[in-house]
């Protein structure tokens, strides 16, 4: 079935061809010559069959993921086996038991081998192993016959992994980072997709190297042909016109357990409202009037660009930020819903969750996740609370608002450009993680096309590209202007816009950033609640929030 293989791995790495066994060939293989061999009888084999035979025996684990060493100093050898997420237990051992049987034939005295089937890999090492992210070798298996209409069918394909690939990484559990699913792709063919990592990886380990594993596909032979596979060491993913994996495995998220105390978690939202179709993410006016108390000064959040932002509670007990629209759409109601329905589909760690909307008598209403710790600017801007983020809290909200931000422009399905990117649109979560809101609002309102000139600026004073401001015309480009001034802010503790009132112009900030780092005085820019650590990644950002802007 799977006919073109090729090898990714610099060159001082060798294939060895398969021998005639008993066992079924394996799919893919590799011995890795250049970490050194062994002799027949030399400790280290000893230890290695010792390990091997016993890796499948612990029948305690069953969640596909074995993990072992055995043997003392330079005789001590690291096993992993990884079993594909939707492969039960006995079949998993038994996948395993082949392959623990063959590798040591196929790579008969090389200390690092890895070798696989369908169900299963199997890796062993001198070195350690565990929690270690290797991106080599890589193995790209394609099914040799092209898709009909390719282009839309990589543009599906693209689409369906991408939507795996937030699930894989966070995981139905610790232990097993897998997803499987379908989409519907040209003609009305069905896409069926899988994408796992190994579960020793963080969920952004696992995001990181699979949004790499993605673009080795980019440029491969294998693009456009209806069926391919892309193996590394610690993740892999596989797509075919015919569902290959078993779909009773179930890859969602174990519902939470029962709760009656909705706060438990310092009021962060831990029930998620089911998002698939336009029916579950409408929710009905009265609910959203009753869960807001009649949108009740006392709920009132705040009041942004697009209208006034209430608390609201569900009665199950979800918290829920409502946002009201106020702006009187060019849209009509079934356009407004469609691009919502975009809007719901970008899920990214580092983005607010969109998760309905309301459409009712004139209403507009957008429903998100509530973030129990407010925005940016709350926190950043205000002396005592400021002390609340130390620089390593810093550092995170930067490279965290930055990937959210490569996400919309680059990753997700839409090509979307914030246009009023600014602290008071970052909102933390109950651990401080930033999260970008009021993304696409810009879009909902039809402001715009996807780039180009427009007459209707919409965005914030000193957040503002200058091209943007005086030309109207945006692009990524004004996002990335936008994000230099909100990293020179949470550097310095500086708000852009305290520069304004005293009739400077609005770039003084950036200027003051500028002339300080010119003349080897940045620390007059450092926000003095920081202590002296971490100087180093302090100096990199002002460099990139300089760069940018
Ligand atoms: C693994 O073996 C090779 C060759 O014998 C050696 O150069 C390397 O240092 C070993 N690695 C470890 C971690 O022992
Ligand atoms: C290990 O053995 C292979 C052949 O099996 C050979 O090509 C390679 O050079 C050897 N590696 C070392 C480090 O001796
Ligand atoms: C391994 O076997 C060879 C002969 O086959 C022998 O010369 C050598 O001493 C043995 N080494 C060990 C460590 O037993
Ligand atoms: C084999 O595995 C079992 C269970 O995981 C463990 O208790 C035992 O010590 C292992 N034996 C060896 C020789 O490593
Ligand atoms: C995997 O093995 C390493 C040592 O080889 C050990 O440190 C680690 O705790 C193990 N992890 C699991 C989940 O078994
Ligand atoms: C796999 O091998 C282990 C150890 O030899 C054995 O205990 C187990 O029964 C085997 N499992 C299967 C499913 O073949
Ligand atoms: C698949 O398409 C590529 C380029 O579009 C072409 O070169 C190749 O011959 C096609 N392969 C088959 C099996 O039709
Ligand atoms: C596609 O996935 C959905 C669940 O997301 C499932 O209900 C449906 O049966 C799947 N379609 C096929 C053809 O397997
Ligand atoms: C809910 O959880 C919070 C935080 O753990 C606790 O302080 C509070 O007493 C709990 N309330 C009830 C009704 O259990
Ligand atoms: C909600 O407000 C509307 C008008 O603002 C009012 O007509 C209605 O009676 C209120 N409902 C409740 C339950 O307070
Ligand atoms: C935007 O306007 C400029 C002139 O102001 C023009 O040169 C450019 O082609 C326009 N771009 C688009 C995408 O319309």
């Amino acid at each position: 079935m799977l006919s073109s293989i090729l090898l990714l791995f610099p060159s001082l790495f060798l294939i060895l061809i398969t021998q005639t066994t008993a066992q079924p060939k394996f799919q893919y293989q590799f011995c890795r010559t250049d970490e050194g061999n062994y002799t027949a009888n030399s400790t280290y084999k000893a230890n290695l069959n010792t390990l091997l035979s016993n890796l499948t025996s612990n029948i305690e684990i069953d969640y596909g993921f074995y993990n072992s060493s055995h043997g003392q100093n330079s005789d001590k050898v690291y096993a992993v086996g990884l079993c594909r997420g939707d492969v039960k237990p006995d079949g998993c051992r038994s996948c395993l038991n082949d392959t623990i049987v063959l590798l040591p034939k196929v790579c008969p005295n090389q200390k690092e081998a890895i070798a696989g089937y369908d169900n299963s890999m199997l890796r062993y090492s001198n070195q350690s192993l565990y929690g270690i992210l290797e991106t080599r070798p890589s193995f790209l298996l394609g099914s040799g016959d092209n898709a009909t209409d390719p282009d839309r069918f990589n543009q599906a394909t693209r689409e369906l992994l991408e939507s795996l690939r937030s699930r894989a990484a966070s995981g139905n559990s610790n232990l097993r980072k897998y997803a499987a699913g379908n989409e519907t792709g040209p003609n009305f063919q069905t896409i069926f997709a899988l994408v796992q990592c190994t579960p020793d990886l963080s969920e952004q380990e696992c995001t990181d190297y699979l949004v790499r594993a993605f673009s080795d596909i980019k440029g491969s032979n294998i693009l456009g042909e209806r069926g391919g596979r892309i193996i590394k060491p610690s993740c892999n993913f596989r797509y075919e016109n015919s569902r290959f994996y078993d779909p009773t495995i179930d890859t969602q998220p174990p519902p939470p357990p029962p709760s009656t105390n909705t706060t438990s978690k310092g009021g962060e939202v831990d029930q998620d409202l089911e998002i698939g179709s336009t029916e579950s993410l409408q929710l009905d006016f009265g609910t959203i009037s009753v869960a807001t108390d009649n949108f009740s000064d006392s709920n009132k959040l705040g009041q942004g660009g697009f209208g006034a932002v209430y608390k609201g509670r569900l009665s199950n007990g979800q918290e829920i930020a409502v946002k009201r629209l106020s702006r009187e759409s060019r849209q009509g109601d079934l356009e407004f819903k469609n691009e919502v329905l975009l809007l719901a589909k970008l899920q990214h760690r580092n983005l607010v969750r969109l998760l309905g909307f309301c459409l009712e008598g004139g209403e507009k209403l957008l429903i998100y996740e509530f973030m129990p710790k407010k925005s940016l600017d709350y926190l950043l801007f205000d002396q005592r609370r400021s002390s609340q983020l130390d620089w390593e809290r810093r550092y995170n909200i930067i490279g965290g608002i930055a990937r959210g931000l490569v996400y919309l422009h680059e990753d997700s399905r839409l090509r979307i450009i914030h246009r009023d990117l600014k602290a008071s649109n970052i909102l933390l979560d109950v651990d401080l993680n930033p999260k970008i809101s009021d993304f696409g609002m810009a879009k909902l309102f039809a402001l715009d096309q996807t780039q180009g000139n427009t007459s209707k600026i919409a965005g914030t004073t000193g957040y503002m590209a200058p091209e943007y401001v005086m030309r109207g015309h945006f692009s990524v480009k004004s996002d990335v202007y936008s994000f230099g001034v909100l990293v020179l802010e949470i550097v310095s503790g500086k708000k852009i816009s305290d520069f304004t009132p005293f009739g400077q112009s609005v770039e003084d900030l950036i200027s003051f950033a500028w002339r300080n780092w010119r003349d080897g005085t940045v620390s007059n820019l450092i926000d003095p609640v920081l202590n002296d650590e971490s100087r180093s990644e302090v100096m990199r950002c002002i460099h990139i929030g300089l760069l940018c802007v």
